[in-house]
């Protein structure tokens, strides 16, 4: 069966700066823009020109530097913000204008103090309008979560007419379960006149921790874009994250589904986004964080040892790690000890390494981790026991010059 592509549509530069804290300059957010064309990301959404003339200057130099990647610019659905998207996309090979409204209760009655009629009609125009400036126009449905499927089913299959190409349809208070997204998304697909002609993406909010999930729920219902960030920086508890539903497209061939993401770039552009952005992965992150591939407790340890995949469904090279860590800790037995000498040269011969391990669980028990520095002074603290009882260390010497048989 044939598999069928999910477009990923990166917004770190533009929902994922729209953070508390988060400031890029336009040469960082070259940077960053340079690196997921390398990524393989399919669209880049650079900025929102009208807000700011650094967004709007970044927005242009990003298009200068990319070519092969759509970049979009975002705009409410208001003429002047959809001219200066334009205006600010004039260098880009590939320029997307990404226009939209909010749809829902709350944003029609509240925000806008306006009926749904009058909505459509405003959604219809900032499409005619944003095609006077590109061809590739996508329309957003904001707060979609919240929105009624009817109407919403109404305001697409009118933008779809207009000439819309993507239709974004955002959870943007991270409200929907997985379930109910997914059936927004199918509702669309059965319900809307000409959806098959146009691209419909997800764009999912993490404020109940469920983004990621509510993204597979769409593609796995038929939408065809993803939008996300890298690390799921975003608006408040962020946006779905890139390695995550990347990963999850990646390990499971049942789905039916590939991205032309270059899995093995994943670790370093996480690093580069939040070496720039100065946002922190939280350690226990899925895929990025520092502990995603790191083992501590003896149990884990000894089956990882003995074949990776025991306790690790990734691999960690798959996204650009050399390797898994074991983490030497008081929890360790002595299978991560007698690895972790091994990689720095010294080969423990059972006797040895239990008075190692006797020495080392001393040390262990007052700090958080063994060091390699740490290890080497157990070693020598153990070799002096040995000569202080006067028994003979055994030492052996192999053909291998690097490694010490102990
Ligand atoms: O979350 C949201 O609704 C958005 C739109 C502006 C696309 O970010
Ligand atoms: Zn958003």
């Amino acid at each position: 069966m044939e598999k069928n592509r999910i477009h990923i549509f990166d917004t770190t530069l533009r929902d994922g700066e729209q953070v508390p804290g988060c400031k890029l300059n336009t040469i960082e957010k070259v940077k960053i823009a340079k690196k997921l064309e390398f990524l393989g990301v399919d669209v880049i959404e650079a900025g929102f020109p009208i807000s700011s003339p650094g967004d709007y200057q970044s927005v242009q130099e990003i298009c200068k530097s990319v070519s092969n990647t759509v970049v979009c610019a975002l705009s409410r659905a208001v003429e002047k913000d959809i001219e200066i998207a334009g205006i600010a996309l004039k260098y880009a090979k590939l320029p997307r204008i990404h226009t939209g409204i909010g749809t829902s209760h709350y944003h029609i009655r509240y925000k806008f103090n306006s009926t749904p009629e009058k909505i459509i009609e405003r959604a219809i125009h900032a499409v005619k309008y944003a095609k006077k400036y590109v061809e590739d126009v996508e329309f957003y449905a904001e707060d979609a979560g919240r929105t009624e499927n009817e109407f919403l089913a109404k305001i697409c299959e009118n933008v779809i007419k207009y000439g819309a190409t993507v239709i974004n349809i955002p959870d943007t208070t991270g409200y929907c379960l997985p379930e109910e997204y997914g059936y927004k998304i199918r509702f669309l697909k059965e319900n809307v006149k000409g959806i098959h002609k146009i691209i419909l993406s997800t764009h999912c909010h993490n404020d109940l921790g469920l983004a990621t999930a509510n993204s597979l729920a769409g593609i796995m219902n038929g939408a065809e874009q993803v939008e996300c960030t890298i690390n799921g920086i975003g608006e408040r508890a962020g946006n779905t994250s890139l390695e995550e539903i990347v990963m999850i497209i990646k390990q499971n061939n049942h789905l039916n589904l590939f991205t032309h993401i270059n899995t093995k770039l994943i670790s370093s552009m996480s690093h580069l986004v939040s070496k720039c952005t100065g946002m922190k992965v939280q350690a226990n992150k899925a895929i990025v964080g520092m502990n995603a591939f790191s083992h501590s407790s003896g149990i884990h340890q000894d089956g990882i040892i003995k074949k990776r995949e025991t306790y690790e469904s990734i691999n960690p090279e798959d996204v650009g790690i050399d390797q898994s860590s074991i983490i030497l800790t008081a929890r360790s037995g002595r299978a991560a000890l007698s690895y972790r000498y091994k990689k720095l040269g010294h080969f423990l011969k059972k006797n040895s390494l239990d008075l190692v391990y006797s020495i080392f669980l001393k040390y262990a028990d007052e700090k958080k981790e063994i060091t390699d520095m740490e290890l080497k002074t157990i070693l020598e603290k153990a070799n002096l026991n040995h000569k202080k009882n006067n028994k003979v260390l055994n030492n052996h010497h192999t053909n291998d010059r690097r490694i010490n048989v102990l």
